[in-house]
């Protein structure tokens, strides 16, 4: 995870805060930690100048609290300063400032930055955001040159542009702790090697199949999570202004490849209306974490003493408040209750955007708690799914007595392809072994125990030679097509993986 995105945690959560003035504060409430709001409309205060020009006093507090973002978008920082440098040295090179006053606001913004990473930038109560933030300390540092950064640019254009940059950046860390939970499968894979466990549907025992190719898929699933999540945006607004553009002879092209973008974007009212971008991210975001509530999911299954396949250690166990023996596993039911929060934020997200005329609106500004809030959770998640991995014990016994039991029946499909081999079409074989299921259910015996007239009666095929089909180890090794569960492939599998995670 790269630590910026770390250590900027967000409350994501809106905490909805009842300030002096009896007004609901939904957005603005736990995180912020500036300086107490006065109840009624004050003076205009130095930062409140930059937007207030027009009006005679200062923002009601009410207002001011619902609006404010800087709780939830200071983490925004240093996507801010990135923009705001490319759009400096932009402004420089095509001549709408002077080389001195871009040189100022660079070493401005180095200030600026400097101070967000020691942790020493002071937020004021009246900056609204993070942008204003960011621009009112670097006119406090510079002076006059401060106050032309804003030169062809507006908000509108500045937020959706630093989005799309936090978009970029929380996609690469989320894929790289996606990497450290695949990781985490294949060793289990590979430390259980050669485990068989029953394949299950409708949670009814079916086939056999190994423990590994188990795993492995969700290795699969993850991977094409994270493809996902690395599909970032494409196109950089920088340069859409208010959502028709600008005046000024600006080089988008240019600001667009120093942040790494394919291009502009083409129309500049979508660029500050649209957050289809975040809508995708929250989809790649909600596909990995369902993936993990279906791996919490399995998880809570095997440790479950009817089932038996794996012992989790005491660090990812937790205890009851009244039964002594309980041996819980919270994390892995965690792993599927945390997902509810991720899936969420896709509708949120569309939600917000519904029916929304083209055009900014405020509205967008919640895009933000919603998005952190999911990052954080899934990052969470998979840090969740990481330790319990680790910690994971197969009891590959137990899993076997379950592939064994005579009871389930795991071979019938072996049964049934084996008549089709000697001539019988599927169907015809389905039924055979459908009689077969149902004499030995009848004497409680497995197909092995059946006596030869029995099969015989079920069909004249089965009078000889059932037993040879009638092995685990047979019927995995058969299954060696592509994608197939026999040893050998899935082997193969597990050293590509090996690879492929020890190259990154
Ligand atoms: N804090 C705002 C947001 O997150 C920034 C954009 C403000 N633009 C505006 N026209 N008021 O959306």
């Amino acid at each position: 995870m790269s630590t910026e995105h770390e250590a900027s945690a967000s409350t994501g959560a809106a905490s909805a805060s009842t300030d002096a003035a009896g007004a609901s504060a939904p957005s603005a409430g736990a995180a912020n930690t500036g300086p107490a709001k006065p109840a009624t409309p004050s003076a205009k205060h130095a930062a409140e100048a930059l937007l207030r020009g027009r009006f005679a006093g200062g923002i009601h507090p009410a207002l001011h609290a619902a609006n404010r973002s800087l709780p939830f978008d200071r983490r925004l920082w240093d996507e801010d300063l990135r923009g705001s440098a490319a759009h400096a040295r932009m402004l420089g090179a095509t001549g709408i400032l002077s080389a001195e006053s871009v040189a100022r606001l660079l070493e401005g913004l180095d200030q600026v930055r400097a101070e967000f990473v020691d942790g020493r930038f002071v937020e004021h109560d009246d900056d609204e955001d993070i942008h204003m933030a960011v621009e009112r300390r670097l006119t406090e540092i510079v002076g006059e040159d401060g106050k032309r950064l804003h030169t062809a640019r507006s908000r509108n254009d500045q937020v959706a542009t630093d989005l799309r940059l936090w978009l970029r950046g929380a996609g690469e860390a989320l894929a790289d702790a996606v990497r450290v939970v695949q990781r985490g499968l294949v060793n289990l894979a590979l430390s259980a090697d050669g485990a068989v466990l029953p394949y299950y549907t409708h949670l009814q025992r079916a086939q056999p199949v190994l423990f590994g190719h188990h795993l492995l898929a969700y290795v699969e699933m993850l991977e094409q999570d994270r493809l996902g999540l690395l599909a970032g945006p494409r196109e950089c607004p920088l340069g859409a202004g208010a959502g028709t553009g600008t005046s000024f002879a600006i080089d988008r092209h240019a600001t667009a490849r120093e942040l790494g973008f394919e291009r502009p974007s083409p129309n500049s009212m979508e660029a500050v209306s649209n957050r289809r971008d975040a809508v995708m991210f929250a989809t790649a975001m909600a596909c990995t974490a369902t993936t993990l509530s279906r791996l919490g999911a399995d998880l809570v299954l095997w440790c479950s003493r009817e089932f038996g396949f794996l012992r989790l250690g005491d660090a990812v166990s937790t205890g009851s408040s009244i039964m002594p023996q309980k041996r819980n596993p919270d994390g892995a039911e965690l792993l599927r209750g945390l997902a509810v929060r991720v899936d969420g934020t896709v509708s949120r997200l569309l939600e917000l955007q519904r029916g929304l005329p083209l055009g900014y609106f405020k509205d967008l500004q919640e895009d933000k708690p919603a998005l952190f809030d999911a990052h954080d959770t899934l990052a969470h998640m998979l840090a969740l799914a990481d330790a319990m991995l680790s910690d994971a014990h197969p009891q590959p016994e137990r899993m076997r007595a379950a592939v064994d039991d005579p009871a389930g029946f795991l071979l019938a499909t072996e049964v049934a392809d084996w008549l089709v081999r000697r001539g019988l079409s599927f169907r015809e074989a389905h039924e055979a072994v459908g009689a077969l299921v149902r004499a030995a259910e009848e004497r409680g015996v497995g197909l092995a125990d059946l006596d030869n007239a029995t099969r015989a009666a079920c069909h004249p095929i089965c009078a000889e030679g059932l037993d040879e089909v009638l092995s685990v180890e047979a019927a995995l090794a058969s299954r060696t097509a592509v994608g197939g569960s026999a040893p050998e492939r899935v082997n193969t599998e597990l050293s590509r993986w090996q690879q492929e995670l020890a190259a990154d």
